[in-house]
């Protein structure tokens, strides 16, 4: 059997990870500022990590949302604490499109509802409500165009208010900061434009924080850089830091009911395991004050090179912004200087998403590789 041929590869092989590198088959060393799509939270292969899964997988790896599993308690208590959220109930699954998708359904089983709206630019995952609510047309099939879904441009607030108005909307579902659609990000004032209106309407508001939460921002969730309080959080990537994990948070005040959600493999022993050591990693090595001060220290490193034209994010969720497309300078910073970087649907913006561990080394090393390609490129 061959594999369903989905992914345009770059030919390398990864077999070895530690922290903030990866080594390929060939022994050949890379400087990771990518985290295989902003997934690697607390560093690749984090010892106590390693530890926690191997511990757990000796005792008991899996078993069903049919039993008692005090780890799912042990998780939600720490993540309430962690995350200053202690007061939402944590629903457990394994992706974030599957987190969005469970998210959206809450909202509309509650309000009797069924429009969303969603923003450009938006990306929330490729299951069908959620990605029927994100704006790329080529990744949505017929069957994923039955759901009532607005887009609107980001910071409207009288486009957000008119279609509230009409009544039959039962989410509004917003990332933290957009990650594949290119770091664009709702002001402060927009965001709390969001959280009023959503309510007078009657509508949930979701935050889609796979991305943009977890610590990467410099807060534990990026809507608390703005002050205020969804209905909904979602979570995956840095949650299980490899493992496939995501979450559901839901404000205490929405009720659930036995049967209203579920899933087999969501919560399980090995999972809970990863995702509690993630969480008091974060803690003990302060992760999230290291994401704060290295996006000041990351800025400071770039303003040096007059081809950039701005640096946006914030915290380790940063784009780097050029004057042309990045495609030529992202091949030459990989093959030359053995450093992964991410690409976003905006063609001049090179996505960087580390370890929350990075050090301040690492990026010195990598803008001195960017300087370098540049002027090798002759832009
Ligand atoms: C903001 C956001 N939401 C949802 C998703 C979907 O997550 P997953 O690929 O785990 O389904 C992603 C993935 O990139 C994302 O960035």
């Amino acid at each position: 059997m061959k594999l369903f041929d989905v992914y345009p590869l770059f030919d390398i092989t990864l077999v070895k990870a530690e922290g903030t590198n990866v080594w390929d088959n060939k022994g050949q060393k890379y400087l990771d500022l990518y985290g295989g799509h902003g997934v690697i939270s607390v560093g690749h292969s984090h010892p106590k990590y390693v530890k926690a899964i191997q511990e757990q997988i000796e005792k008991i790896g899996f078993y069903s949302n049919s039993v008692q599993n005090p780890l799912q308690k042990q998780l939600a208590e720490k993540l309430g604490k962690v995350s200053g959220c202690g007061d939402y109930n944590l629903f457990l699954c394994n992706s974030g499109a599957e987190a969005n998708e469970n998210a959206l359904k809450v909202a509309s089983f509650k309000t009797g509802k069924g429009k969303v709206i969603a923003f450009n630019k938006a990306f929330h995952g490729r299951t069908s409500a959620a990605v029927a609510a994100t704006q790329n047309p080529k990744i949505q099939a017929e069957i994923n165009k039955g759901h009532e879904v607005t887009f609107l441009p980001l910071n409207d607030e009288k486009a957000l208010e008119s279609e509230l108005k009409k009544g039959d909307v039962a989410a509004v579902i917003i990332e933290g900061i957009q990650g594949v659609g290119g770091l664009d990000e709702g002001t402060t004032e927009f965001f709390k434009a969001v959280e009023k209106l959503s309510k007078q309407h009657r509508a949930f508001l979701i935050l889609d924080e796979i991305q943009s939460g977890y610590g990467r921002s410099g807060k534990f969730f990026a809507f608390q850089h703005h002050g205020i309080k969804p209905d909904i959080i979602t979570t995956a990537k840095g949650m299980g830091n490899g493992f496939p994990i995501g979450g559901v948070l839901i404000h205490e005040d929405i009720e659930a009911n036995y049967g209203m959600l579920g899933t087999t493999f969501g919560g399980n022993h090995l999972g809970m395991a990863a995702a509690i050591s993630v969480l008091e990693i974060i803690e003990e090595e302060k992760l999230i004050d290291n994401a704060a001060q290295k996006e000041v220290e990351f800025k400071e490193l770039f303003s040096q090179i007059k081809e950039i034209k701005q640096i946006k994010g914030r915290g380790l969720m940063l784009g780097v912004e050029l004057e042309f497309p990045v495609a030529e300078l992202r091949k030459k910073i990989l093959f030359d200087h053995k450093i992964l970087t991410g690409n976003a649907a905006n063609p001049n913006l090179l996505r960087i998403l580390p370890s929350l561990s990075i050090t301040k080394e690492k990026l010195e090393f990598f803008v001195e590789a960017v300087k370098k390609s540049i002027a090798e490129i002759g832009k």
